[in-house]
């Protein structure tokens, strides 16, 4: 498939010129073993598989060319991800890759990646894209309608979304610099919180009555 050769050429490039965020792996590969065999006991990553138990498998997940179920989500979007977890010959890498499914008028909402930058291509449909950068930058705002084609980057830690302005589906595909880059979805992290954040708290911090802060919890109250 086309759009997937693109993928694989923009990782490559990725990999030439993007600085990992993660530590440098100290041997060729460290295919992650299941953590359930070694319970109890966490380090920065996972435990490596015995290199000569590796095969060609560990590297290796199918199923990109297919269409996310985004009705399932609320505000219409699916990520398909190729992280540590789902493929663990990316174990020490620095790099994972995600597909972005997003219903006419879907959105993937303000977040952050807190360990990977994310460099992501529209293959299919319309996006409007942006990222806030932090006080330092007086929380400038960086906005651009992307097309098939089109490339934007999500610099590490700074909220970032994308929303479907098009008429039909949107698809894209986005590599990040950690195999585990995690995921901080703001409104979620901030009104849904478990246990949640005291509402005085957050009366104050968002200088509105606490009825509206009851409003703003609801959606992600169980
Ligand atoms: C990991 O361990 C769990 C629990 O024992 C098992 O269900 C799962 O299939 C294992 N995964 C792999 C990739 O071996
Ligand atoms: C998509 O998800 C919705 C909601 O979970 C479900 O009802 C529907 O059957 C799913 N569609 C497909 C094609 O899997």
């Amino acid at each position: 498939m086309k759009a997937v050769y693109f993928v694989v050429s923009l990782l490559a490039f990725a990999s030439v010129h993007v600085l990992a965020y993660d530590p440098s792996p100290l041997q060729d590969f460290c295919v992650a073993l299941n953590d359930s065999v070694t319970k109890g006991v966490f380090v920065n990553g996972k435990f490596c598989k015995d290199p000569m138990a590796v095969k060609a498998e560990d590297f290796y997940l199918p199923g990109f060319d297919k269409v996310g179920n985004t009705s399932a989500n609320p505000t219409g979007f699916v990520v398909t991800s190729a992280d540590v977890t789902t493929l663990p010959g990316l174990n020490t890498l620095g790099i994972s890759l995600v597909r972005i499914d997003y219903a006419p008028k879907g959105q993937n909402p303000p977040h952050t990646h807190p360990r990977g930058t994310e460099i992501l291509v529209v293959v299919e449909g319309t996006l409007l894209v942006g990222f806030v950068a932090s006080n330092q930058n007086q929380n400038r705002l960086f906005t651009k309608v992307l097309n098939k084609g089109d490339v934007f980057v999500f610099p590490i830690g700074l909220i970032h979304f994308q929303q479907n302005v098009g008429y039909g589906n949107a698809v894209a595909f986005a590599g990040l610099s950690s195999q585990n880059a995690g995921v901080i979805p703001i409104a979620k992290s901030v009104f849904g919180s478990d246990p949640p954040i005291s509402p005085e708290v957050l009366q104050k911090a968002f200088q509105v009555d606490q009825k509206i802060i009851e409003l703003l919890e609801k959606p992600f109250q169980v």
